[in-house]
């Protein structure tokens, strides 16, 4: 894995929204997968910028999104729905129908993961896919203990990862029980993966799953199998890596030849 720290959450988040909007420009039809959560924020207002700005065009692109609560509407201002709606999709041209986020609100559950499995497929894979990590390890809402092949499917959230999420509710007890996400061997499927963490409330998972032993109860370990991932962390969430230093070191002496690398 490459790991690449930086001083801010703003300088971590321009250089992840670089390499998409690289991937963007080399490849208009490419197919990105997103996340939900505090983490993308900052980089979502960069790649609003770079539309605004500099005309990144988003036209030919197409989204999958990680996840959704069961049972939210996707008007409920907390569903993942209303979160990209909020800060992405109203403010970039992905046309409507290019964009998928699991429905929560499907009769039939199953069949509903099934086919955002196939659409995946359908749609020739998932060039890049943004991941944020939750406090315990969770990638998507692949809690500990998932299956390290899993796809799309539903799962019941742990207590930890309600309470980590009622900060977006009116009360704990209003956090859905249960979201579909997508697996761990779907992420993994990816063939990128650029893994965001800021916050020193990060510094223990990431160290982890960036150094520790891969294991199911550390989904982000698995990672570490993966031949395209990038971890960018701020320093208080690399304030835990034994090999920091080493990595700093890595990225502030890339060679020439892989300078164009830098930020892709
Ligand atoms: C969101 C998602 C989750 C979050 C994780 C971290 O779509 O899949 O895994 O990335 O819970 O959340 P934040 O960024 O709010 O700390």
């Amino acid at each position: 894995m490459e790991i690449i720290i930086q001083p801010t959450p703003e300088a971590v988040s321009l250089i992840a929204a670089n390499i998409i909007a690289n991937l963007v420009r080399d490849k208009p039809d490419c197919v990105l997968g997103l996340a939900t959560g505090n983490t993308p924020i900052l980089m979502y207002r960069e790649l609003v910028r770079m539309h605004r700005e500099a005309g990144l065009d988003f036209s030919r692109v197409t989204t999958f999104n990680l996840d959704e609560y069961v049972g939210l509407s996707p008007k409920h201002p907390q569903s993942y729905h209303a979160f990209m709606h909020e800060h992405l999709f109203q403010h970039l041209n992905v046309p409507r129908q290019n964009i998928h986020i699991p429905n929560g609100l499907a009769a039939d559950i199953a069949a509903e993961c099934a086919q955002f499995e196939l659409a995946i497929r359908g749609a020739g894979g998932i060039d890049l896919q943004v991941l944020g990590i939750g406090t315990d390890g969770h990638i998507g809402f692949n809690e500990r203990s998932s299956s390290l092949a899993s796809r799309t499917r539903i799962k019941t959230l742990t207590e930890q990862t309600r309470h980590d999420n009622a900060r977006y509710f009116g009360r704990p007890e209003d956090v859905p029980m249960h979201v579909i996400t997508m697996g761990v061997g779907t992420i993994m499927e990816a063939r990128q993966v650029l893994l965001l963490a800021f916050g020193e409330n990060k510094a223990q998972v990431m160290a982890a799953a960036v150094e520790g032993p891969i294991s199911a109860m550390n989904p982000a370990s698995i990672l570490q199998m993966h031949p395209v991932a990038k971890a960018l962390l701020d320093e208080p969430a690399a304030a835990q890596l034994t090999l920091g230093d080493y990595y700093r070191w890595v990225y502030a002496h890339k060679p020439d030849w892989q300078q164009f690398v830098r930020g892709r």
